[in-house]
């Protein structure tokens, strides 16, 4: 399929767009690459990068058409795009509290702004089809706020606990609004804790302002942060530290090849205009994504210890504000629906493929 990947010069996203690629798709990148520190994937792949916010319409309009100059000469001119998958966001749960505006601003309203786009009926004229392109959508854990039961799955109600997870849960709510009066079908994905690196080296987290926990501890264990904070010992659970669950970001990528799959054959199943379906129930599903095991962040800290053979020094400060204590995913819907199997199981995997991905950008 030709594929929009918004936000697929990030983490996740640079991860997605090689296993497209591995799997025969044709992606676009569209990125504006201000979340990241240094732009590799144009270095280690041949896709067409247009940089640009996911807002801007007009750029949208021409990528999604195959008429953006930057087109030129590939295997989208002129063609639409037949799938998107949506990365692109801020996603600094503590910057969100100090600018909520600015998260409101880039992951909502443009979001909503390429949904428009994607329900728009000239548009659709032109592809000669009522139903839109449909929609992978990147939400979060932190839609679901402070659990009531764990492990948490897709039925527990969703109560975000800081603008970062408000911001989520608006665009989730627009996929079923417009799920509904539009036939805009989507895969909403809730990632857990996404972690590691690609295995061949090429890609890892890389964003320019670092805050998750595994690249800190390795920067820290290896001289390249000096300011290393963890953030309350007086949570609720057995250590006093938060408890997240990690799922390997390549498992993750590959999730994405399940849902473009499962959204083809929705299309493909309602192209009878005579079958066309607006309900939610068979153009909008939910996932959540990561392993059912949880580890505390004294723990991470002395795997990553072991693993770099380093000590690993922080800093105790203040509980977070907005921070749940413990995160647990069941994916069990995942795995029965759409057939998703992780391969990396093991958290030792994912230290030493983010390790081996930080030792590698720092020249180590
Ligand atoms: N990494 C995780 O653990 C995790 C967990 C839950 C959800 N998510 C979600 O997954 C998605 C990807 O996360 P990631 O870890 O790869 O983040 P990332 O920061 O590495 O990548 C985000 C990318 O989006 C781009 N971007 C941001 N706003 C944009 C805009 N308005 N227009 C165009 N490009 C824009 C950035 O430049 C960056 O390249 C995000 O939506 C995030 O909220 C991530």
């Amino acid at each position: 399929m030709r594929v929009l990947v918004t936000g697929g010069a990030g983490f996740i996203g640079t991860h997605t767009v090689k296993s497209l690629i591995n799997a025969g798709h044709s992606p676009i990148v569209l990125d504006n690459l201000l979340g990241i520190k240094q732009e590799v994937i144009s270095d280690n792949l041949e896709i067409p990068l247009i940089k640009s916010n996911v807002g801007n319409k007009k750029n949208l309009l021409e990528t999604i058409s195959g008429t953006h100059k930057d087109l030129k000469n590939t295997v989208h001119e002129n063609r639409f795009i037949q799938a998107v998958i949506h990365f692109a966001a801020l996603t600094n749960v503590r910057d969100s509290f100090k600018n909520p505006i600015n998260y409101f601003r880039n992951n909502v309203q443009e979001s909503l702004n390429l949904l428009e786009i994607l329900c728009d009926k000239e548009l659709n004229f032109k592809r000669k089809t009522s139903i839109p392109i449909p929609i992978v959508f990147s939400s979060s854990c932190s839609t679901y706020g402070i659990p009531k039961k764990l492990p948490i799955d897709e039925n527990s109600p969703q109560n975000p606990i800081n603008p970062y997870g408000k911001t989520k849960l608006i665009v989730e709510m627009l996929l079923k609004d417009f799920a509904k009066a539009y036939n805009l079908k989507s895969v909403i994905f809730r990632y857990f804790n996404a972690a590691g690196a690609s295995e061949d080296g090429f890609f890892g987290e890389n964003r320019k302002i670092e805050t998750h926990l595994i690249p800190l501890a390795i920067n820290s264990a290896l001289g390249i942060n000096k300011n290393f904070k963890i953030f309350g010992l007086d949570h609720p659970t057995f250590d006093g530290s938060c408890i997240r669950d990690y799922v390997h970001v390549e498992d993750i990528a590959e999730a994405h090849l399940l849902a473009l799959a499962k959204l083809k054959n929705e299309i493909m199943c309602n192209n009878n205009p005579n079958k066309q379906s607006s309900s939610l129930e068979e153009n909008c599903f939910e996932y959540n994504i990561g392993l059912g095991k949880g580890f505390s962040v004294l723990e991470i800290i002395k795997k990553v210890e072991d693993i770099t053979g380093h000590n690993c020094p922080y800093e105790i400060i203040e509980k977070k504000e907005g921070d749940p204590a413990i995160l647990i995913a069941s994916s069990n819907k995942i795995t029965a629906e759409i057939g998703w199997k992780p391969k990396y199981k093991k958290i030792d995997e994912m230290i030493l493929h983010s390790y081996n991905w930080i030792k590698k950008i720092n020249n180590f």
